[in-house]
């Protein structure tokens, strides 16, 4: 838990992401418009929020499962390892499946868990990131559908998080460390 002093300044509005996830749900619509049955797996826990509200957007059968993998501890320093914390619950050999992320930051987690999934042979599987921090990536890894990209700050709200708080904020805001303003 950290004891800087921060404030938050609002990056993306709640009516601008909610705009764009229609825009979304519609080109995820097109893909899988065939499909008996997506499987939407959210990554735990950041993703919580948009997954909620992705699925409401999007007109086709679908089941929702999580998954929740860890390469972040309560810092903004990423670690390189990925762990499976909490695997799905439901199959997905054969079938089609949607992975939903909160941001792409290294790429470290979502590459690692699309290639756990991978193994088991999903008939198609695509990948969704809220947000997306190209300048922080250090593997090579872009996902299918990205809502926004945005510049190398630490963000929070629409369920991520810093240091388990502000999960809550309905917007994305940008953390600024009130010691490092002046
Ligand atoms: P990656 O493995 O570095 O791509 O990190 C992905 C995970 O790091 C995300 O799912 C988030 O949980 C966390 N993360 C990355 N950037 C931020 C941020 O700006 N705020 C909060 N969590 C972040």
């Amino acid at each position: 838990m950290t004891t800087r002093k921060y404030h938050i300044d609002q990056m993306i509005s709640a009516k601008a992401i909610a705009a764009r996830i229609e825009a979304l749900a519609d080109e995820i619509k097109a893909e899988f418009d065939d499909t008996p049955k997506l499987v939407v797996v959210g990554l735990l826990r950041g993703s919580f929020v948009f997954i909620a509200d992705l699925v409401r957007e999007l007109d086709l059968p679908v089941e929702v499962d999580f998954i929740e993998a860890s390469s972040y501890g309560d810092s903004t320093e990423s670690s390189r390892e990925v762990r499976i914390l909490k695997d799905l619950r439901g199959q997905i050999a054969g079938r089609d499946v949607l992975i939903v992320e909160d941001i792409v930051d290294t790429g470290h987690t979502l590459s690692a868990v699309s290639e756990y999934l991978t193994a088991r042979h999903p008939a198609r599987m695509k990948t969704i990131a809220l947000l997306d921090k190209p300048a922080r990536r250090e593997v090579d890894f872009k996902a299918d559908w990205i809502g926004f990209e945005i510049p190398d700050e630490f963000v929070v709200g629409y369920g991520i998080d810093f240091a388990q708080r502000n999960r809550n904020l309905p917007y994305i805001g940008s953390v600024k460390f009130d010691d490092d303003e002046g």
